[in-house]
């Protein structure tokens, strides 16, 4: 699989993945999956695909300070941006550099297991659902969301219509990576392979928002693996692009602010 359908960032993107999509996008999701998970203080948490880490560090405040919290990415730079923010927070978090198909971690050795926008991204996805499942507890919960497909998704939707115009097929291929696997079927039946139980998969939707629509959309392309792309272009022809993105958006854009519907699959099953 291409480096870019795995949502590999650059260096320096990781820093504005954090700064830019964490606070409008990643955070909200957290707390939706920190919701359904319960968890209670002290037990032990694994956030894989962690990127930069807004799960485990936001489930760190409710496990308390003596639980056992990791976060586990291939990506190198995300998880320097996840380290230094973790020390910024006060909280002792692991950062292990692993592939979700072959996590270095014990059998039964946590209590949830979250993966945030990451399932859609790996190239064996039952094999890593087995690895969840078998670092999970009995009675362990792996939460997990995946974006829903395009037509409900109107931030990814507009990103690739641009990018497929102004950089090429590869670049709008990595978005649309994002919302690659949104049969819930197909989700059901791998959870089902890897041996969970209790699965339940629901279409949750949430209105994501920014004040300011203009720099978002700026700051939204350049969060992303086609950020390097866009900042070559000459300058007109980035301010071309993102007016044109920001246009996608329709009236979810009131000419100063957005406000956009969000749609995921979100899972919760356990051992
Ligand atoms: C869209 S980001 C989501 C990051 C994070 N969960 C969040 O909520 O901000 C997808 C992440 O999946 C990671 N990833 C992709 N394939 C992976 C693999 N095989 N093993 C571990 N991490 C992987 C990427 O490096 C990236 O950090």
């Amino acid at each position: 699989m291409e480096a870019n359908l795995r949502w590999q960032v650059s260096w320096g993107a990781a820093e504005r993945y954090e700064e830019n999509l964490v606070p409008v996008i990643f955070i909200p999701w957290a707390q939706e999956l920190l919701n359904r998970a319960e968890l209670v203080a002290g037990e032990a948490v694994l956030d894989a695909a962690c990127g930069t880490g807004i799960v485990a560090r936001m489930a760190s405040d409710r496990v308390g300070p003596d639980a056992k919290v990791v976060g586990a990415d291939i990506n190198a730079g995300m998880l320097t941006v996840a380290k230094s923010k973790s020390k910024e927070e006060g909280k002792v978090i692991d950062w292990v550099e692993a592939d979700v198909g072959n996590l270095p971690f014990d059998d039964a050795s946590f209590d949830a297991v979250f993966c945030q926008q990451g399932l859609q991204f790996f190239p064996d996805k039952l094999s890593a659902l087995k690895e969840f499942r078998r670092i999970l507890t009995v009675g362990g919960r792996c939460v997990i969301c995946v974006a829903r497909s395009l037509e409900h998704n109107p931030l990814m939707n507009g990103q690739i219509e641009i990018l497929t115009r102004y950089i090429g097929e590869d670049a709008a291929n990595a978005i649309r990576a994002v919302c690659s696997l949104s049969d819930s079927g197909v989700i059901n039946d791998l959870f089902a392979e890897a041996g969970f139980t209790e699965i339940s998969i629901e279409s949750v939707t949430l209105t994501l928002r920014h004040s300011d629509g203009r720099a978002f959309v700026a700051r939204n392309m350049s969060s992303t693996p086609a950020a390097d792309a866009i900042s070559n272009l000459p300058e007109e022809t980035r301010q071309n692009l993102l007016q044109e993105y920001l246009d996608t958006f329709g009236s979810y854009y009131d000419g100063h602010a957005l406000a956009f519907p969000h749609v995921s699959h979100v899972v919760h099953a356990r051992v």
